[in-house]
This record gives C-alpha cells, sequence and structure tokens, in this order.
C-alpha cells in the first residue's frame, strides 16, 4: 500500500526514521525522541475497491512495549502496510485507538500529529518514497533536518555502515533496488524516533547484506531503548527479534 500523496504528506511533517548495525558504535546511539509504547486496540479499517467493500482489520489488539522489536507476518495482503501506516499516523482507523505512549493519535490536533510523524515514528516504506529531485545524501537528511536532529557525523556513519558514502551524489533512478532500500533506511536511522515502523526493509537485499543491515537495526534499537515494529515474510530473520506476531484474517493470531 502506498500512502497518496507522500511527498505532500513530508512536506506536511509526516515523516522521518531511524536504524543501527552489529557490533559497531555510533556518535549518538541514542534515540532523541522518548521510547514508544505503542498500544493498538480493537482497531478496524476497511477500504473500498471496484469488487466492493474489503474489510482489512477487523479488530487488532497489538501491543508493542517501549524498547521493544515485534516482527510482523502475515500473508500478502493481509494488512500489515495497512497497521503499519495507522501506527505511523497517515491514515486512520475505522475505529479502535492507536495509543502512543498513552496519547490516542487519533484525538491530536493537525499540528501535534504532524510533530509525532515527524520527530516520534520513523516508517522504513515498502517502495522506498525517496525524493528523485534529491541526491542520496540529500535524501536522508531531509528528514532528520525536518525533525530539528540533523546530525552531519551522525549521517556520515550511517552512509558508511550502510555502503552509501561512494553514492552520496546519485540520484535515486541511478541507485538498484537494494542500494534504495538502503537510502530508506539511512534516512530512517537519521532522525533518531522513539520507534521505527519498518516495512520489509531488507526485501530487496541479499541475504548477508540484509542480515547485516537487520542487525544494525536491533543493535541501535536495542542499545538506544528504540522499539520496532517489522513486517517481513522471513521466519529466519522474524526470529533475531524478541517476538514474532502473525496477521490472520484481519486479526492477530498469535
Ligand atoms: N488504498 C487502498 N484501496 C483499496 N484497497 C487497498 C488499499 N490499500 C490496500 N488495500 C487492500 O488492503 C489489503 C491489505 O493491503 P496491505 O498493503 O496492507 O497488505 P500487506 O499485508 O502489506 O501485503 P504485502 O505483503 O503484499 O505487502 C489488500 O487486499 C489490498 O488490496
Ligand atoms: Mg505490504
Amino acid at each position: 500500500m502506498t500512502p497518496p500523496n507522500f511527498l505532500n504528506a513530508i512536506l506536511a511533517g509526516r515523516s522521518n526514521g531511524y536504524l543501527c548495525f552489529p557490533g559497531i558504535s555510533f556518535a549518538k546511539p541514542k534515540c532523541d525522541a522518548d521510547s514508544m509504547q505503542l498500544s493498538i486496540e480493537n482497531v478496524t479499517k476497511s477500504y473500498t475497491t471496484p469488487e466492493g467493500p474489503v474489510e482489512v482489520l477487523r479488530g487488532i489488539d497489538l501491543t508493542v512495549i517501549a524498547g521493544e522489536s515485534v516482527a510482523l507476518t502475515g500473508e500478502s495482503g493481509s494488512g500489515k502496510s495497512t497497521l503499519l501506516h495507522l501506527a505511523a499516523g497517515l491514515d486512520a482507523a475505522d475505529s479502535g485507538k492507536v495509543m502512543a505512549n498513552g496519547r490516542d493519535i487519533s484525538r491530536l490536533d493537525e499540528g501535534d500529529l504532524a510533530q509525532y510523524r515527524r520527530k516520534e515514528v520513523g516508517l522504513v516504506f515498502q517502495q522506498f518514497n525517496l525524493v528523485p529531485s534529491l541526491d542520496v545524501a540529500a535524501n536522508i537528511s531531509f528528514h532528520a533536518k525536518l525533525a530539528d536532529r540533523h546530525d552531519a557525523r551522525w549521517q556520515a556513519e550511517l552512509m558508511e555502515k550502510l555502503g552509501l558514502s561512494a553514492l552520496s551524489r546519485r540520484y535515486p533512478e541511478q541507485l538498484s533496488g537494494g542500494q534504495q532500500q538502503r537510502v530508506a533506511i539511512a534516512r530512517t536511522l537519521a532522525a533518531r524516533p522513539g520507534m521505527i515502523l519498518a516495512d520489509e526493509p531488507t526485501g530487496n537485499l541479499d541475504e548477508a547484506t540484509g542480515d547485516a543491515v537487520l542487525d544494525l537495526m536491533l543493535t541501535l534499537s536495542r542499545s538506544a531503548g528504540c522499539s520496532l515494529l517489522l513486517v517481513t515474510h522471513s521466519e529466519r530473520l522474524a526470529a533475531k527479534l524478541d517476538r514474532k506476531v502473525l496477521l490472520r484474517q484481519g486479526r492477530i493470531a498469535t
């Protein structure tokens, strides 16, 4: 699922991000935002399609405690991306609550919701959503600057660890899918949110690179106390996280 008008959403303060790597020390191994507890309570969501209404989420209850890493699994079309977009405040549930550190985000006014999207959560999109007119370095710094958290040294470290330093002046169309995915991850890590929502963040990477990137995300989020909700189709990757949940027939099955 791609949120409509993504660029407008960013400009309205709707996006950002952050992450991590194995056995590596960082300039700022710390979340600037408070570590987030996310509680999704009896959430429903339907879409209108040409074939009629589709009930995607039918009463989701899921809590990610502060600092916890949770793998979200489920077959294609089961609603994983929909759930992440609701948690990120990019879309609204039909009913139920999305509570972030005890606040119901559907009750935030537009300004507070923009701050929430900009500073508290970071979403690694399934389709990357890089800005085509910005080079790699500018794509990565864009969200951090919006969040008032740009740090050139931190960005340089992230780019090095993610193998992006030599690509900093390239534009997204000049990158492979896996390179674009790493830029999207660096962009999220650079802004240091309290919770990372990652939608198959290693889906375009080879197994070794994907493992290294996921290990980085886990190392950084654990050391910084950041929460992580990560969609994956890989049982092997899911097993690295603290806990795994399965989305089936619109509900959390395990
Ligand atoms: N904007 C939309 N309008 C109508 N239907 C939608 C929309 N976005 C998603 N859907 C439908 O909602 C369901 C859930 O979509 P979603 O993208 O959340 O699935 P997913 O679990 O992330 O799948 P995948 O593993 O393939 O990424 C699908 O049946 C999809 O066709
Ligand atoms: Mg998806």
